[in-house]
């Protein structure tokens, strides 16, 4: 079965070129240093829009799919633009996230807008720029949207969020199924949420049930068990309200590869079991015509980013290891500190040397926990080198602080030997942007000079 972006560590575009330097997009990385500095995240445009059609490729198997990118994985107005041109939807789930997708142009009728807390701002605003569906995850948000929308003298296209009561294999951090969650309606719960939308709530219009089991998923009989946990409410709930339920949403958590040790589904893989299940479903409950939603984040991006650093200081303790200092770390890539997310590297400016000595990728910040990569094999480093930290396109810089005011970094996008900012660098002036001296303190003198 044909590969997929999600399975490569490097992005689409990735060469190694004559003078031995990483290349992407037709742009020679050492290069792109020169030009913009480091930390800097590079974007494959390629890379991006090849991933969206293998989507809607893989899932075009199915006569009626919508495919929402997660944009919670990283989100940019030029990001939005790609993904508006390739067809994809969006989810969301904020209101700064709602406002990036108005300001982008992005069609607001193909955005589902999730989450466990939304305020009663942020739903005016989804009612207000027509949002395609927002997905109520509790009862007091069935309450408070209905309230929001009987305001505004709308009726509100919803999905219900379930916790289905599956456990998957990831990272504590990222499970979203089990039972103990803060998110979504326990399936004990979906019957009286039904029958308050039936029945007590005027302004909402029930089109399906959604779920979300959790992120960096590797196996596909989650999504099968899903599926026929789902597909059993909508007959019941069909049963019992004489409700047929639209459409369907899996939310996202499809895999990929950060690391040669992880061995993510192929969309296209993923894609034939899910579809399978489905008319299975469809089949075995008598579900009539059923929309199948995804929201893949990190598969659709998390491969065509690349985030590149500078060496700088090093250490090499008394029979020990030895430390290679970044210019960046845990302020950009958060994951190795937070969830014991696996990287790998290459030398950009040495990238077909072969390895000479084991060393580990420290970050630039006051803690210990601040290491990118731990322990691995790299040609001789020196500082001055350019290290490229492939698979960083998801939930790096959409995760990034400026922890010790460090400003955080810009991000391209390189395409066919052009490259182009989407997010300026920020500059010690950004950091003071929003920091105020109360005009008390701003008086006030020392005593000690
Ligand atoms: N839909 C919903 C409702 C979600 O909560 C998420 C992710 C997605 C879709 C997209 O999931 P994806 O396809 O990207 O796995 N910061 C963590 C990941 C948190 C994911 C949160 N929800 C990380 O860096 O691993």
């Amino acid at each position: 079965m044909q590969n997929t972006l999600n399975q490569s560590i490097l992005p689409y575009t990735a060469k190694v070129n004559d003078q031995n330097h990483l290349e992407i997009g037709g742009c020679d990385t050492v290069e792109l240093v020169k030009k913009y500095g480091t930390p800097l995240y590079v974007y494959d445009e390629e890379g991006i829009r090849t991933c969206c059609k293998q989507f809607k490729d893989a899932f075009s198997a199915y006569e009626d799919v919508s495919i929402l990118y997660a944009s919670k994985a990283f989100m940019t107005r030029a990001i939005c633009k790609i993904i508006k041109d390739e067809c994809l939807g969006l989810d969301v789930v904020s209101g700064g996230e709602i406002y990036t997708a108005i300001n982008s142009g992005f069609p607001m009728q193909k955005c589902y807008f999730n989450g466990n807390n939304k305020t009663p701002e942020e739903l005016e605003l989804a009612l207000y720029c027509n949002i395609g569906r927002i997905t109520v995850d509790n009862f007091y948000e069935l309450d408070l949207l209905d309230k929001v929308a009987k305001n505004s003298d709308k009726t509100v296209d919803i999905l219900l969020r379930i916790t289905p009561g599956l456990d998957c294999h990831t990272h504590e951090y990222i499970k979203t199924g089990q039972v103990d969650s803060k998110f979504g309606f326990d399936l004990s719960q979906i019957d009286e949420a039904v029958y308050k939308i039936k029945n007590e709530y005027t302004n909402l219009s029930l089109k399906g049930l959604h779920a979300h089991i959790g992120s960096q998923i590797f196996e596909k009989n989650v999504y099968t068990d899903l599926i026929g946990i789902l597909a059993e409410q909508y007959h019941a709930i069909y049963e019992k309200y004489e409700i047929q339920l639209a459409e369907m949403n899996l939310g996202g958590g499809i895999g990929v590869k950060h690391t040669e040790d992880e061995d993510p589904l192929s969309i296209y893989e993923m894609a034939n079991v899910i579809i399978a299940a489905f008319r299975e479903n469809i089949d075995k409950y008598g579900l009539g015509k059923l929309k199948l939603a995804i929201e893949p984040g990190r598969s659709i991006i998390c491969n065509s980013g690349v985030t590149l650093y500078t060496a700088g200081s090093y250490k090499q303790v008394p029979d020990g290891r030895k430390y290679i200092a970044v210019d960046g770390g845990m302020s950009d890539n958060p994951r190795p500190s937070m969830y014991q997310a696996k990287y790998t590297a290459i030398i950009a400016n040495k990238a077909n040397d072969k390895a000479e000595e084991t060393v580990t990728i420290a970050g630039r910040y006051c803690e210990s926990g601040d290491i990118l990569i731990q322990d691995i094999n790299l040609p001789e480093i020196s500082s001055g080198d350019i290290i490229c930290i492939p698979a960083t396109g998801a939930y790096n810089y959409s995760m990034a602080s400026q922890y010790n005011r460090v400003p955080r970094p810009a991000a391209i996008v390189v395409h066919k030997g052009r490259s182009d900012v989407i997010i300026k660098r920020e500059v010690y002036q950004d950091l003071i942007a929003f920091d105020v001296i109360p005009e008390r303190l701003a008086k006030s003198g020392c005593s000690c000079i």
